[in-house]
């Protein structure tokens, strides 16, 4: 069986993706150092897999430590998931950001390469078009960045390009997240921000659940149908299932390859609170606030490449996206405590 190691493997993609790959027939060693994630999601996964989780607490900055995992564990290839990714606290602590993503990266890079893997899928991000010139938005647009975290993923992109470059063994798969949302379809896992979400659909699923009382908008005057912003919201497991048809297609001999993870599809805030109030059959009361600052109006991706490339497609609706991410919620109104 071929061996995945998958790192930030309890977080709330990591732990998604953990699933889809068992589901798939891989062999998953997770590794995670809990800073953004707890060890209550590994009976989870162990009970949903059927398989007792092969995991190891690690910080994938300690390169001898990971390469050493990495020997004894015969791995194929690496999802690597492992990094930070709030917007507003890497605004505040850029160094930290700076250091855990590209070091982590780096780091990984080395213990993959040290033991002859060259097998490797990139946790990117639709942040790396920075504000979109035209939408849907294609794999070719151009690439900037509005802040530290948004660097990581793009210099964390340049970096392994040059990698391959310098030695061709390197097989990437660079994958562009647009917005993922929602949980596996058991409610069993999930989104567990701690402090306040950052992101729409967990405050949103808070707000329903009764631990926050309003959602503020952030904009209510954007050039959209209906004044708020606009996402391409995709379903969490979608978004597992797109990692799993990538890392078939680079173990199958493809070349390294950039591709949009999305739907294709724009919702706005109001139609995420909507279809959310109708999942849940709860009321997500909300003001219209000012703009967040470094928002743009819209951004959804264009598609096609994911499917040509991967055969790959989203499956799921918002309706979906809600109903997921409520069944988590209501089963475990505080997260995984
Ligand atoms: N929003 C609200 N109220 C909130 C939170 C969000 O109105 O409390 C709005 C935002 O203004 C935006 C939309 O909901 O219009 C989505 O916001 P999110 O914070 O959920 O997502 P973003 O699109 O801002 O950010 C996401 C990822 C980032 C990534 C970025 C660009 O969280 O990591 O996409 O790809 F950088």
């Amino acid at each position: 069986m071929t061996k995945i190691l998958l790192t930030g493997a309890t977080g709330y993609i990591g732990s998604h993706t953990w699933l889809a790959l068992v589901d798939a027939g891989f062999e998953v060693v997770g590794v995670d150092d809990f800073s953004n994630s707890a060890p209550a999601v590994l009976p989870r996964i162990a009970r949903l897999s059927g398989r007792e989780p092969v995991f190891e607490r690690l910080d994938v900055g300690d390169t001898a430590a990971l390469s050493a995992l990495v020997a004894r564990e015969r791995i194929d290839a690496a999802v690597h998931f492992a990094a930070s990714k709030a917007v507003g606290e890497s605004m505040e602590q850029p160094l930290a950001y700076f250091r855990n993503n590209l070091g982590g990266l780096i780091s990984t890079a080395q213990a993959l390469q040290a033991n002859g893997v060259h097998c490797f899928v990139f946790s990117s991000s639709a942040t790396v078009y920075g504000t979109p010139e035209a939408l849907p938005i294609p794999e070719s647009a151009p690439l900037s960045t509005a802040n530290p975290y948004g660097l990581t993923k793009l210099h964390g992109e340049q970096l392994l390009r040059e990698l391959e470059r310098c030695d061709p063994r390197w097989r990437i798969a660079y994958l562009r997240y647009f917005n993922p949302v929602g949980a596996h379809e058991s409610g069993d896992i999930g989104e567990d921000p701690r402090g306040t979400p950052n992101n729409l659909m967990p405050y949103v699923a808070q707000v329903a659940i009764g631990r926050r009382e309003r959602l503020q908008v952030f904009g209510g005057d954007y050039p959209t149908p209906d004044g708020t912003g606009v996402r391409d919201y995709v379903h969490v497991m979608d978004l597992a299932e797109g990692h799993v048809a990538a890392l078939r297609r680079l173990l199958d001999g493809a070349d390294s390859m950039t591709v949009n993870l999305g739907t294709g599809r724009g919702h706005s805030v109001l139609e995420v609170v909507r279809a959310y109030e109708r999942a849940s059959g709860r009321r997500v009361p909300y003001d219209i606030a000012p703009r967040r600052p470094g928002d743009v109006a819209a951004c959804y991706a264009d598609v096609g490449l994911a499917a040509r490339l991967l055969g790959w497609r989203a499956r799921r609706d918002l309706a979906a996206m809600c109903e997921d991410s409520w069944r988590w919620q209501s089963k475990n109104p505080q997260g995984y405590a």
